[in-house]
């Protein structure tokens, strides 16, 4: 079945997704884009034009910078990505410099972007892709997915960028133009909240130049079909917009109920001798697992000491304030498994926590 039909039956005209009425609403409207085809062409011609300088952005995209570039984006916004990735793909320039670094290093490089566990299963990729895909990563959808840490959304990504397989992606910004490109009024999040879009997304995927296309996606809806206060009078498909025609972009995508914010109080202590301070490894199952931290104290023993400050920082729906002291010791406590002696000067070279991280610069100041 051709690409325009097979977008036709499946998805605008879908009972299932409840897509047709919005898709009536805009073939109805004189000039209006909206065959996949027109979608595409458009959106290829903007993204000419438009689309943002990014480092992993290449004429002919290496597999291995679209992956790691990805795995980036998922943890902040691409301004951040920038610096890390830059940084990163100095350090480790080939999948095969990546699968013979040591683990602390490969953390060391991704501190200050979070949630460890996707560097570590980054790690694990690369040393399967070397040690069991001879250096090469598999070029379907299925086979990226067998890999570690590479789900529907980073697959898509690879596939579409680097491989040329017209397969969609969907994430925050091509979730939210499609939800508005098609009237998609119903909630997104929650579990299958978004199948019915990339069901749409999968339709409207071109089958030539499908990763310049999800791209663009991505890129419309970060400069032009933003969460609040859209473009729309600059974005390239308003015509075939029925959240724009219906007058709906404000209440689409529909937001979910957030959970309430819980407050969190404790103690970060920091145990010094000399030029010496304790620190201390998060164990599994806690976050950030594998980082160097300070201890946490609590109970009375806790508030002895110097204040040096108090770092804030939100886990989830956590929101914690986290008063710092400094306990001057005058003999080192025998430090159990978990943690070190280290000199202040040396707590640079360590991969931490990122509340660990401003503890630390705390500590250093306070010396000065
Ligand atoms: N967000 C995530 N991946 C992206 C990409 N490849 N281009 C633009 N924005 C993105």
């Amino acid at each position: 079945m051709g690409f325009s039909k097979r977008l036709h039956c499946l998805r605008w005209n879908s009972r299932k997704t409840g897509l047709q009425e919005a898709g009536v609403a805009v073939v109805k409207r004189k000039g209006a884009t909206t065959r996949p085809e027109s979608i595409g062409r458009v959106l290829l011609a903007w993204y000419a034009r438009s689309k943002r300088d990014l480092p992993w952005r290449a004429s002919s995209p290496d597999p291995y910078a679209v992956w790691v570039s990805e795995i980036m984006l998922q943890q902040t916004q691409v301004e951040r990505v920038r610096e890390f990735f830059v940084r990163f793909m100095e350090r480790f320039p080939t999948v095969h410099d990546l699968a013979a670094a040591r683990e602390p290093t490969v953390l060391k490089y991704w501190e200050g972007l979070g949630y460890y566990r996707r560097a570590r299963q980054l790690h694990a990729a690369a040393k399967q892709i070397v040690h069991e895909h001879g250096g090469e990563f598999p070029r379907t959808v299925e086979g990226l997915r067998s890999l570690p840490g590479i789900g529907r959304y980073t697959a898509g990504a690879i596939g579409s960028i680097a491989f040329d397989l017209a397969t969609p992606i969907v994430e925050a910004n091509s979730r939210r133009v499609i939800a508005r490109l098609v009237g998609h009024a119903a909630p997104l999040d929650g579990p299958g909240g978004d199948e019915p879009i990339w069901e749409i997304a999968a339709g409207l995927v071109p089958p030539r130049h499908p990763g310049r296309f999800n791209q663009a996606l991505m890129d419309l809806g970060a400069m032009i079909c933003t969460p609040k206060l859209p473009l729309c009078s600059r974005c390239p498909l308003a015509s075939a917009c029925v959240a724009h025609q219906t007058n709906r972009v404000a209440a689409i995508p529909a937001q979910a109920k957030r959970r309430p914010v819980k407050q969190v109080q404790e103690t970060a202590v920091v145990l010094r001798h000399g030029e010496s301070v304790l620190v201390e490894r998060r164990g599994p199952g806690e976050w950030w697992e594998g980082l160097w931290d300070f201890p946490r104290g609590s109970g009375t023993a806790a508030k002895r000491g110097r204040r040096l400050g108090l770092v804030t920082y939100s886990v989830t729906h956590h929101r914690i304030e986290c008063a710092v002291r400094e306990q001057i010791m005058t003999r080192r406590t025998t430090p159990t498994k978990a943690q070190r002696w280290v000199k202040v000067t040396s707590l640079d070279a360590l991969a931490m926590t990122a509340p660990g991280r401003r503890i630390a610069r705390l500590v250093a100041r306070s010396g000065d």
